[in-house]
């Protein structure tokens, strides 16, 4: 037998009739324009739409059938995807190259519930350690937690990568008309020390607080900008070590690591390798989300989580609005060759939120490999973009309306705003209908020449319409609706990969690049002229930035 044997993963074997049956069918509705679709059922706007847990989505603009539905829904039995999810609420390690569970679940699951990994119930840890978040949380909010020489903590920045950034960063953006005001909060994630510099060049170390969030704790951007933080810290409090624990606290899944860095592991927040980075933010990784808005606002949000969690586990997949997301994305992808999905969040607040689900869909679904190791045979996780509404219409939108691509979007809006102001939300949310009206239906050269256009400009001003799109319609962004828009695209993205039959848990592409940057950095910094066995691009590049050093 193998020393280390490849794990087995339940899962049924992939039956390949549905997606044959969906590859003869994309033909059949290929050249199905909406307009026609639309004509033909003036009920489609109402029929092809789900309202669950507070969250509306029309998918009625999709370039789909009731047939392409029954399809996929076909698609999403045979690939196993009941079981699939059963699996990963149960605790099995569905992560199958790291032999993990995969329980980001488990994070916002209610006290009295039991989710066992390893023969273990790990939801009493996860209310312990929230327990002990809302504690320091409330102690700094209210000035009880006093920085080393006396004052108080005015300036929290979370230091992290990946992960251990861009949830926290997305999260306090999303919900900064629920933070405290008095209190500033910042995020250093790039080795680039430009990052550090600009965070940290009007405040002050005494009132300052890091917070060192890394689950491995070697990660090298992180690691670096922390021993400058500290290094910048200890600077501006006179030397004193004993500062440390006064200024820095740390969330990881590395006591070893935060100790042998100098935090007390006092001062550590920690969690569980059955918590990936990307669905990290509602740990403990979401320190400085939670002192930002509050331990209420913050179970809020993970109530949210909950709430999307269980509609995903037990709704049927017909009106399952992770399995319909999903569903559809692959349709997109892998039948109308869609490279792309542009987000578009009508809500400035969200103005993170493409960049946040860029890791959380790319770093997830980006293999090309089966669980078994096979490459795969379709194409995987599309690409991720997208910018807040209105910006992206004087920018983008005109290679999604008139460009040869198509590029499905993702229209999210929110019925209340927080900040209302004179006619500004109306207005908002008509470019929302707007953009989807005129991406699904265009304007014909008829209608473009009856307007009055000599022919010469007909063909610049029609727009050929029948470009996908699902719109997403919440009362208002809050803590609560933050949570289930979050664990929608996180289970879409698991619905995904089921489909695909990938792994959308590990993610070994980071590492190559990871291991050649360490490789680099003595060749970079050696004063002695280093010998190099690149290939003569990279050679030559680390000569001319050396030559380019030298000169400075
Ligand atoms: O390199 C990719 C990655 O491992 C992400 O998956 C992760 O979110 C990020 O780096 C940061 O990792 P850590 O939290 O261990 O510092």
């Amino acid at each position: 037998m193998a020393a280390n044997p490849q794990p087995q993963v339940k899962k049924p074997a992939i039956k390949q009739s549905a997606w044959k049956a969906l590859t003869t069918h994309y033909k059949s509705v290929s050249k199905l324009h909406l307009r026609q679709l639309f004509a033909d059922d003036t009920r489609r706007g109402q029929r092809m739409a789900v309202d669950a847990v507070g969250l509306y989505l029309d998918y009625s603009k999709n370039r789909v059938t009731d047939e392409t539905l029954k399809l996929l829904l076909q698609l999403a039995a045979e690939s196993g995807l009941r079981a699939r999810i059963d699996g990963m609420f149960s605790g099995e390690k569905i992560n199958i190259t790291e032999k993990r569970a995969v329980l980001h679940v488990a994070l916002r699951a209610p006290k009295d519930e039991s989710i066992f990994v390893d023969g273990k119930n790990v939801v009493p840890e996860v209310h312990a350690v929230l327990d002990r978040m809302a504690k320091f949380s409330n102690r700094l909010r209210n000035g009880e937690w006093k920085g080393h020489t006396g004052k108080r903590i005015r300036n929290v920045i979370n230091i992290g990568i990946g992960g251990s950034d861009l949830g926290p960063v997305m999260a306090y953006e999303a919900l900064k008309h629920y933070s405290e005001r008095s209190m500033t909060f910042r995020f250093v994630s790039n080795v680039d020390g430009t990052d550090f510099a600009e965070a940290v060049q009007d405040l002050d170390p005494a009132e300052t607080l890091f917070i060192v969030s890394s689950k491995t704790f070697t990660t090298l951007e992180t690691m670096t900008n922390a021993q400058t933080a500290r290094a910048w810290s200890l600077a501006g409090l006179g030397g004193d070590e004993k500062s440390v624990a006064k200024h820095f606290v740390a969330v990881s899944t590395n006591a070893a690591e935060v100790s042998k860095f100098g935090i007390d592991t006092a001062n550590m927040f920690g969690f569980w390798d059955w918590v990936g980075g990307r669905y990290s933010m509602d740990s403990a990784i979401g320190l400085s989300t939670m002192i930002a808005i509050g331990p209420e606002n913050f179970r809020a949000m993970l109530n949210g989580f909950h709430e999307m969690d269980e509609h995903f586990r037990t709704a049927s997949f017909e009106a399952n609005l992770p399995v319909l997301m999903g569903l559809l994305a692959v349709w997109n992808n892998d039948f109308l060759g869609a490279d792309t999905v542009a987000v578009l969040p009508y809500e400035q607040y969200l103005k993170r939120f493409p960049a946040y689900l860029q890791q959380l869909t790319m770093e997830s679904n980006g293999k090309h490999v089966t669980l078994d190791g096979k490459a795969v045979n379709k194409e995987t996780g599309p690409i991720y973009w997208g910018e807040p509404g209105t910006n992206g219409q004087h920018s983008f939108y005109q290679l999604i309306h008139q460009g040869t691509r198509l590029i499905p979007c993702d229209f999210i809006g929110f019925a209340k705003t927080s900040n209302p102001l004179g006619r500004h939300h109306d207005m908002l949310l008509a470019n929302v209908f707007a953009q989807t009206e005129a991406l699904a239906f265009g304007k014909t050269p008829e209608q473009v020449k009856a307007e009055g256009t000599p022919d010469w400009l007909v063909p610049h001003r029609v727009f050929e319409g029948n470009r996908p799109s699902n719109t997403i319609l919440a009362e208002q962004l809050d803590p609560e609706t933050l949570g289930k828009l979050v664990a929608l695209y996180e289970h879409s993205v698991f619905t995904q990969g089921v489909l695909w039959n990938i792994d959308s848990f590990d993610q070994w592409g980071v590492e190559l690049g990871k291991v050649l940057a360490q490789r680099i950095i003595p060749e970079l910094e050696n004063p002695a002229e280093p010998v190099l066995n690149h290939d003569s691009s990279t050679n030559t590049l680390v000569r001319r930035y050396r030559k380019m050093k030298e000169q400075q």
